[in-house]
Parts: structure tokens; sequence; C-alpha cells
């Protein structure tokens, strides 16, 4: 290849030239394909393919050896082992105290969770609420302020004194659902580490129960008019609010992913509408809401859930400001939200819709963000698109319009599942978190896992609720897929509002120790010293190092065999090395992540503990934000 100029190649020319189409597909080779296109032919060479791509071939291998050298000072801490016990670990020379537990007031006159009582219905919306998921920190006016999601709620934990935690009452109710939704808190640095600033007017929940408008062209639907919002326009409440993101005016994204789980029907003769079946909206439920407050029986209010299931934009810096649902970004279940700002200044949201076979979509505005202007207009008017990848690299967004699907507007944002199966999207092995690198143009999203992918039932190919097969191949390499990978795609011409993009595996997770070659063993920066299940939350810091934090099987047995805990580790974009910074109790996820506004802290979602946590025996397991510093202040992130 040393005679070619390799600054005149496409990308496919440059490609051939690495990776020779192979004679044959087969199930190991469509593995090899996506893993090695680009990804680990070292670090140099690897960035390298990816930029011929973008014909700056000579540029970006400048600034990639720059990149590789920067490359080995990128993990400044000494990894840490797997650990299968009940507390966190995290490196040498790094310490973390809890900062907020299920249960903290926010407000000095309200007392901490009472462990055989829980939290009265009074205080239920003036504590942080249970499981912590997404978050964003952000500085204003010389104060910092989290945003942070609270995803669901263990009944059982909330309402101690009722059998399997079941409401009794409309009061009971009340207290799971302001348990649940969004917590606005002002935090601070003192003496003794982060805390919560009491009764600070930043200080606020956002709940099941809180009055949002609904915006973009969903909004005033007859699909969202209901009995007490007769013009589609105005609801309540924000449900299962799992990841995050934010936008480049200061704003907050909180995503509303199992948000079915919410609404039952009394009445067992109610026909289910067609289009339910496609989020998994049932009859029965396992919070039991519909029998004490009607709002959530289907029944009476068929069109309630068709009001969850979006982006929800809420202003940190106004405690009385009202939510906005942005129909615009499409009804799913989403997990986070990933804005860049395109070459031209438009704005660019990549999703994922968490459910096995579902999509990865991205929504482009329609104006551009000029910071200072109005922005108020940018996450309701633009198109939405989803993923199609093929198995030789490529990839395209394909447009949801009225020309694609043949569906009305309204419709396309409301039953978006649907719209997305007409175009013919690549069925995923359910997309978690995207993150866009902020130092390179391209961005990732964690597949976690698919145990149904390319299985055969009844002589059929396993699908995705909506029909769609699940075939095994393009970035889901795996049937049966226990592990996770991570996809990354470089949009063609280095425009994130482009149509094309070219893709390869990250890293696919696997098991080494068990399984001694193959694709279980997974990619070849995969060790028995890093390796880990279910890749979800993820997260660029500043310099570009890839956070990644795992939700998945912690029995550390059999396929798990010495992958322990759920866990944090670190990525390298440039380099593909990926590194164990931060096991969890037993029984949590890893979930959530932000810095402070100095990038000295950084503060880590731990959710769902199973035995005490993280105060110790005796006490309640509490989901917690912990804020983790180096000993030395140092930055971190
Ligand atoms: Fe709430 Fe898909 O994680
Ligand atoms: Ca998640
Ligand atoms: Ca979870
Ligand atoms: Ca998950």
């Amino acid at each position: 290849m040393t005679d070619i100029d390799k600054s005149k190649l496409s990308w496919d020319e440059w490609d051939e030239l690495q990776n020779p189409p192979p004679a044959e597909t087969d199930f190991d080779r469509i593995v090899e394909a996506a893993v090695s296109r680009r990804g680990f032919l070292g670090g140099v060479l690897a960035f390298g393919s990816a930029a011929a791509a973008m014909g700056t071939l000579g540029n970006l291998l400048n600034s990639t050896s720059a990149r590789a050298q920067e490359a080995a000072s990128r993990f400044p801490f000494k990894p840490v082992p797997i650990a299968t016990d009940s507390t966190i670990h995290v490196p040498e020379g790094y310490s973390w105290r809890p900062l907020a537990k299920w249960g903290q007031p926010l407000f000095s006159n309200v007392p901490d969770i009472d462990p055989a009582n829980g939290v009265s219905v009074e205080n239920s919306d003036k504590v942080f609420g249970e499981n912590t998921d997404g978050m964003e920190l952000f500085a204003i006016g010389g104060k910092q302020v989290i945003a942070v999601n609270h995803e669901y709620v263990n009944n059982k934990a909330n309402l101690p004194k009722n059998d399997k935690g079941m409401p009794k009452s409309a009061d009971d109710v009340k207290i799971l659902q302001n348990m649940q939704g969004v917590t606005v808190m002002e935090v601070v640095e003192g003496e003794n580490g982060w805390e919560i600033v009491l009764d600070s007017p930043f200080n606020r929940r956002i709940t099941h129960l809180t009055p949002m408008k609904i915006s973009g062209p969903a909004a005033g639907s007859d699909l969202l008019k209901t009995e007490a919002d007769p013009n589609g326009t105005d609801c309540l409440g924000t449900f299962n609010n799992c990841g995050a993101g934010r936008t480049p005016w200061g704003t907050y994204l909180t995503c509303e992913e199992n948000f079915n789980g919410y609404f039952g029907s009394t009445d067992p003769t109610f026909a289910m509408p067609d289009d339910y079946k496609r989020y998994g909206i049932s009859a029965e439920t396992r919070y039991g809401y519909e029998a004490f407050d009607p709002r959530f029986d289907v029944s009476k209010n068929p069109n309630e859930p068709r009001r969850a299931g979006y982006i929800v934009e809420i202003d940190p810096s106004d405690a009385s400001s009202t939510p906005i649902k942005r129909t615009a970004l499409g009804r799913i279940k989403h997990e986070n939200a990933a804005v860049v700002i395109a070459r031209d200044g438009r704005v660019v949201v990549y999703m994922g819709d968490d459910e096995r076979g579902e999509f990865l979509y991205k929504y482009v505005s329609n104006g551009i963000y000029v910071p200072g202007g109005d922005t108020s207009k940018l996450l309701d008017e633009g198109t939405l698109y989803v993923a199609k990848f093929s198995d030789d690299g490529n990839g395209e967004w394909l447009a949801l319009t009225l020309e694609t699907t043949g569906m009305k507007m309204d419709e396309i944002y409301v039953f978006t599942r649907q719209a997305a199966s007409k175009v013919g999207a690549t069925t995923m092995d359910r997309p978690e978190w995207v993150a866009v690198n902020p130092v390179a143009i391209e961005a990732y999203c964690a597949l976690t896992n698919n145990s149904r992918r390319g299985e055969v039932k009844d002589g059929k190919l396993r699908t995705n609720a909506g029909g769609d097969e699940m075939t095994v191949g393009g970035p889901n390499p795996r049937e049966k897929n226990e592990y996770g990978q991570i996809v990354r795609w470089y949009p063609d011409n280095e425009d994130h509002a482009g149509g094309n993009f070219k893709w390869d595996l990250f890293v696919m997770a696997g098991n080494p120790d068990v399984h001694k070659g193959g694709a279980y063993a997974g990619s070849s920066n995969i060790n028995s010293g890093n390796m880990f299940n279910s890749p979800d939350g993820m997260m660029f810091d500043t310099t570009g190092l890839l956070w990644i934090q795992t939700d998945g099987e912690d029995s550390n047995e059999g396929e798990f065999l010495g992958q322990g805990n759920n866990q944090m580790l670190a990525g390298d974009p440039a380099t593909g090395r990926i590194e164990r910074f931060l096991t969890g109790p037993k029984g949590a996820e890893v979930t959530g992540v932000t810095w402070s506004a100095d990038k000295r802290t950084m503060f880590v979602g731990i959710q769902h503990p199973d035995a005490p946590f993280p105060d110790g025996e005796g006490k309640l397991p509490r989901s917690t934000v912990i804020a983790i510093k180096r000993d030395d202040n140092a930055l971190i992130g």
C-alpha cells in the first residue's frame, strides 16, 4: 500500500485494502469484520482508516499521533479488580462519599426517611427520590445545580407496611408517584465534602403529578386529548425517567423509558387499542395506580398512556418553570438524549429505544442554534430519523415522514415505533445510552444485550414487538447475546446532521475465561482483567475518555464468572483500551455520571443496591449519588 496515495481513496476502497471481502459470510466472519474493520488494527491506523473515509487522512493522522501519546496518560488510575461485596471500590488515590440518598431531605423542615414507615405523603415531594439514574450538573450564576432522574420505585421499600407494597389508598399512590421523576438540587463542596444545599431556591421535585406542556408535532392531536385536557396540550407528570441529556442552552432533558408499566385497566372487558401492544401497555401493573387514580386507568382514559414516552425539557435555573414534553423527538422507550451541534449549527439529538429489537434514532432541527438566541422551537421543528445498518460497515438515517411511512404527522410522533418499522430500520440489541465524542466526529451507543437475538421459536425467527425479525448480523453480530457491545459510527462528511455514516464496534463484551476464543470471548480489547457485561450508561468526559457503566448479570457465575458486580470502566476511543475504574455494591446498577464545574469531582449514581448501602449494616439499602475525588484534588474528567 506504500505507493498508493491514501488520501485519494474512497472509504470503500480503503476498507477493501484493510479487509478484503470474505469469500463466504458466516457468523464468525461477520463478528470479526464488525470488530476489526477499523477498530483494532492499532490505535493510529484504526483511527486513520476512519479518517480516510472523511478525506482528511493527513490531518487526522497527525492529530492521532498526538492522541496516541496522550492515550498513554489516559488512565492515570490503577485499575480495580472485580468485587462481589456490598460497597464501592475506586482506585488507589481516589475516595468517594455519598452526596444524595433515596429519601434524603431537600428542605430543612423535612426529616430523613424512617426505615419502618418510609416517607410521609406530605414529605414525599420534598425528598430525594428513589432509584437515581441519568444526571447533569449545571453551573448557574456561581451556583452548581444537579438535575437527576428517579427511574422507578420499589413499592415495598416505599410502602413498607403494605403487603407486597401495593397501594391501599390514593395517598399510597401519591407517595409512589412522588418518589419518582426528577430532583433538581443545588450542591456545594464544603469542609466535609459535597452536600445538598437545603432550602436552595433551585431545589425542586418533578414527579408523576407535575403539570407540563406538550409541544411539537403531536401537540393538540386527537390522540393526546383527554377529558381533563380537551386541547391535548397540558399533561401531568413525567415517567420512568431513565437516562438524560443536556442542551447547549442550559436545559436538562429527561427521558421517559418504560412508561407503559404505570397504566392499567380496572375493567377486565376493556378492549386494549392495537397500538398498546407495541409499547407493552397491558391491563395489569405492578404499581397499582389505576385502582385509585383514574388517570392511570386506560378503560377510562385510553389516551393517557399516549401522553408518555417522550423527552421532557426542564429549565434547572427556574424552579417555577413548566417542563415541556417535546414530541418531535418521538415516542419510544427513551433511554437518553445525546445532543450535538452539527457543522451548520443545527441541533442533533441521538436517542436509543431500549427494548429487544427496537431502534436507534436521530433528530435534526430545522433551525440553527445561536448562543443567546431563541431556542424555544429547536426541539419542536425538525426531522426524526431511524438508523439502518448494513453488514458492510455503511449505514443510513431513514427519515420518518408522511411520504416514507404513509402515516399522518401526529401518528408518526405518537406511534414512532410503528413508523420506524415501516421504513425498515435495523432491529438492535437494546439501545441504551448514546454518547458523542467531544474531540472527534463520532458517536457511540451501548447495545446492552439481547438474549433472543437469532433465536428460533416455533420455526420462526424471534421478532421485536412489531414483528421485525431479529436477524444476526451488522452491529448485532451474536445470537443469544448475553454480554452486549458498543457500536460506534462516523458521520459522512464529518456531519452529524447528514444522512449516511460508517460504523464499527468499539467493543464486544464477552468472557475470555469461560469462552476460549470465538465471539463470546469478546473483542480483542477484552481480557480477564477488564471484562464486564451489559454496557448501559455511557458518557464522554471533556478530554474524550468514554465512561462506561454496566447494568448486567452480577452473579459472578457461569457465563459471568469473573465479572463480579456492576461497574464503571473508562475506554479510550483512539486505542480501544478499556480499564475498570469502579465497582458497585452487590445487586446495584451503576448509572448516571456528571462532573463538578471545576472537573475535580465526578458524581456517579448507584441504583437499587440489594444490601445495606451506603450507611452499612443495619441500615437501609439506598440508591445514592456519590461524589468521587482524587486525593490530590487533581482533575478527574
Ligand atoms: Fe433505564 Fe434502559 O435503562
Ligand atoms: Ca439504562
Ligand atoms: Ca436499570
Ligand atoms: Ca439496562
